[in-house]
Order: structure tokens, then C-alpha cells, then sequence
């Protein structure tokens, strides 16, 4: 009874988080990190992801063990694992989407930018094979930091002849699934009735909900709104010390990471109106990443909608990031450009 309770449960999370696989074309998806905090969840979210029929498993350790595993889940999608540099091509072959966690998280007392020595060369290695097996994939980068990540990723696939700005995309989901729940919380409303857009980058203060945005409407004083962004800006922070040495947000992260791959393909599948916030290539403000309203769409980016009315506490806000969001974007550039 318990064992089909919990079958039930799964089935229940997988149709509120995924979209249907009605008339859904095949679609190959690979996870490059599979084997880490992040990378294991979020492959299970994967498989049982109705859009997802093949599902590509690569890490540079332990992925056998991994993809045996998560072959037995009784869901459509057709399970591979990938060992070591050797296999990463055959992973990425006819990928439709590549999703990125692979790296060294954070422990307490560092910032995501302590990160970049280590990450910048794995994403870039990574994003080279991505550029000579799946060229036309979209990308979705987990690995931190997300702000200079993006940019090393961009800079890789040029160098390749292939960068397509409309399917690079820094995954900022994890910022809007917090800034939902601390909303709904605070304003006693149902989670899943909210919405709240996050725009800016991946750290610290160049990560900037617009409560004024959020729907539905609630009336809070300027303390509140005060607290309420400084929480969301410091979620990640929050989880790392609270996990004490053991690694940064993994489970909401690959909850999030799932949710953005989805939307993806429900935008390559055709379907209509998926918009989620996203950090791309932008226009929007003067740093030439920035995350905002996109739609998604067959070709990925379709749209990225502008901020909207701004709050002067989120106008302040936003002229503030924009310096540190600048320097890291220049810093992932100049480390591909002096590889
Ligand atoms: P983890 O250490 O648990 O897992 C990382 C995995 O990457 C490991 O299995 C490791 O073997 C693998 N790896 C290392 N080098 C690799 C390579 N060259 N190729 C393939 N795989 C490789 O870490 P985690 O907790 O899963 O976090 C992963 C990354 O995600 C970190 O950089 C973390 O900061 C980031 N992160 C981002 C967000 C976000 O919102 N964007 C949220 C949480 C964590
Ligand atoms: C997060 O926001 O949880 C991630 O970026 C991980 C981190 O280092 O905080």
C-alpha cells in the first residue's frame, strides 16, 4: 500500500513538474556532473521526465553505477552511462539539450567566485565537447559561478565557429523557486498560485528579485521587502552553512535544474508561452549577460522581455550589481581568451 502510495506521489511531482509527452518528438538530454549532489537527483528528474527519451549520463567517475540505477526507474526514457573524458563524446552525440553541474561547490565562508579557478577549466573543456559533438544543443549551466561560467561557455563555442546566443543559457531557476516560497510564506498565500521574476546574474547582490512584480499582489512595507531580498540573495549562503562543509543546495537545485530543462524542451517541442527567467546574452541593461524574462521557443531564446516598472529600491539595487556582474563576466571572457 505504502510502496503504491509512493508510486503515486512520484507520478503526482512528475505531472506537476513536467509537461505532457503527447505528441512530444525524441529528445536526447545529457548530464555532465551526473554522478555528484546535483547531477544524481536531477538525472532522476529526468528520467522521469515524460519529454526526455534518451538520457545521457557523464562524470568522470561513478556514472556506471549511477545510470544502473537509474536504468530500473520503470519511465520511457533509455538510460546510458558515460566514464571519464574518453566517453564524453559518445555522450554528447545527437544531444538535444546538455545540462551543466558539473564542479566544486562551495564551502562556508566562500564566495562562488573562490570557485572560478577550478570551474572555469572544467566548463570549458566540457562546453568543447559540447561544440564539436552537439553543437546545435542547448546549454543550460549550472556550474558556478554562473556569471562568469556563462560568458567562458559563449567564448569556448566561438573559438568553435558555433556560439548561437539564442541556446546558451545560465540556470538562475534556483533564485525564483526561493524567492516564490519566501513570498508565499511571508503573505501566507499557496506557493504554487506565485510568481515572482529574479533578475540580474548568480550572486549575491547581482541576484535581484522584483517583489514589486510578484503575483499574486501583496501589500509589504519596505522592511519586509528589504529582508525578503537579502534572504533570496542569500539562499545559497544559507544552505552552505547549514550543510557545514558538506557541499552547497543540491536537491532544490536539481528540483530547479529539472524544471528549467523542461521548460527548454516544451519550448523546442513548439509549445506556446514558456517563459522563465534566465541568464543569456542580453541587450536588457549595459553587461552583455544579464537574466530576465525570456521566452523559450524552437530556436530557444525567442524573446527576453525587459524589466518592466521598477521600484527606486530595485533601480539602486540593480545600478549596484551591475559593476561586480561586469568584472565577472570580463574575467570568464579573458580566461578562454588566454587559454
Ligand atoms: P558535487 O561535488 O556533489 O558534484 C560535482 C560533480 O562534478 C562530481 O560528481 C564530479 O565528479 C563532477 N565533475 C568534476 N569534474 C568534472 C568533469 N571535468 N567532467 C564531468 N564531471 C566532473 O557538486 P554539486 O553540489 O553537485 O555542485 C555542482 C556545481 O553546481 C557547483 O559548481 C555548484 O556551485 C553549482 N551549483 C549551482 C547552482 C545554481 O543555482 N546555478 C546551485 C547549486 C549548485
Ligand atoms: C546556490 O545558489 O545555492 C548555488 O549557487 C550554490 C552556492 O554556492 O550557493
Amino acid at each position: 500500500q505504502a510502496g503504491r502510495q509512493f508510486v503515486g506521489a512520484g507520478r503526482e511531482v512528475a505531472r506537476r513538474c513536467f509537461s505532457s509527452a503527447a505528441e512530444a518528438p525524441e529528445r536526447k538530454v545529457a548530464v555532465l556532473g551526473a554522478a555528484g549532489g546535483i547531477g544524481q537527483t536531477l538525472s532522476l528528474l529526468m528520467k522521469m521526465s515524460p519529454s526526455v527519451t534518451k538520457l545521457s549520463l557523464y562524470d568522470i567517475v561513478n556514472t556506471p553505477g549511477v545510470a544502473a540505477d537509474c536504468s530500473h526507474v520503470n519511465t520511457g526514457a533509455q538510460v546510458t552511462g558515460h566514464v571519464g573524458a574518453d566517453q564524453l563524446d559518445d555522450a554528447l552525440k545527437g544531444c538535444d539539450v546538455v545540462v551543466i553541474p558539473a564542479g566544486v561547490p562551495r564551502k562556508p565562508g566562500m564566495t562562488r567566485d573562490d570557485l572560478f579557478a577550478i570551474n572555469a577549466g572544467i566548463v570549458a573543456g566540457l562546453v568543447d565537447g559540447v561544440a564539436r559533438n552537439c553543437p546545435e544543443a542547448l546549454i543550460t549551466m549550472i556550474s558556478n559561478p554562473v556569471n562568469s561560467t556563462v560568458p567562458i561557455a559563449a567564448e569556448v563555442l566561438k573559438k568553435h565557429g558555433v556560439y548561437n546566443p539564442k541556446k546558451l543559457f545560465g540556470v538562475t531557476t534556483l533564485d525564483v523557486v526561493r524567492a516564490k516560497t519566501f513570498y508565499a510564506e511571508k503573505n501566507g498565500l499557496d506557493v504554487n498560485t506565485v510568481d515572482v521574476p529574479v533578475v540580474g546574474g548568480h550572486a549575491g547582490i547581482t541576484i535581484l528579485p522584483l517583489f514589486s512584480q510578484a503575483t499574486p499582489s501583496a501589500q509589504m512595507d519596505q522592511e519586509t521587502i528589504e529582508a525578503l531580498t537579502v534572504r533570496t540573495q542569500n539562499g545559497g549562503t544559507e544552505v552552505v552553512e547549514a550543510k557545514a562543509g558538506k557541499g552547497s543546495a543540491t536537491l532544490s537545485m536539481a528540483y530547479a535544474g529539472a524544471l528549467f530543462a523542461d521548460a527548454a524542451l516544451r519550448g523546442l517541442n513548439g509549445v506556446q508561452d514558456v517563459v522563465e527567467c534566465t541568464y543569456v546574452e542580453s541587450s536588457v541593461t549595459d553587461v552583455p549577460f544579464f537574466s530576465s524574462k525570456v521566452k523559450l521557443g524552437p530556436e530557444g531564446v525567442s524573446e527576453i522581455y525587459g524589466l518592466g516598472d521598477l521600484t527606486d529600491y530595485e533601480k539602486d539595487a540593480l545600478d549596484k550589481m551591475m559593476p561586480e556582474l561586469q568584472a565577472s563576466i570580463d574575467k570568464g571572457i579573458d580566461f578562454v581568451k588566454n587559454m
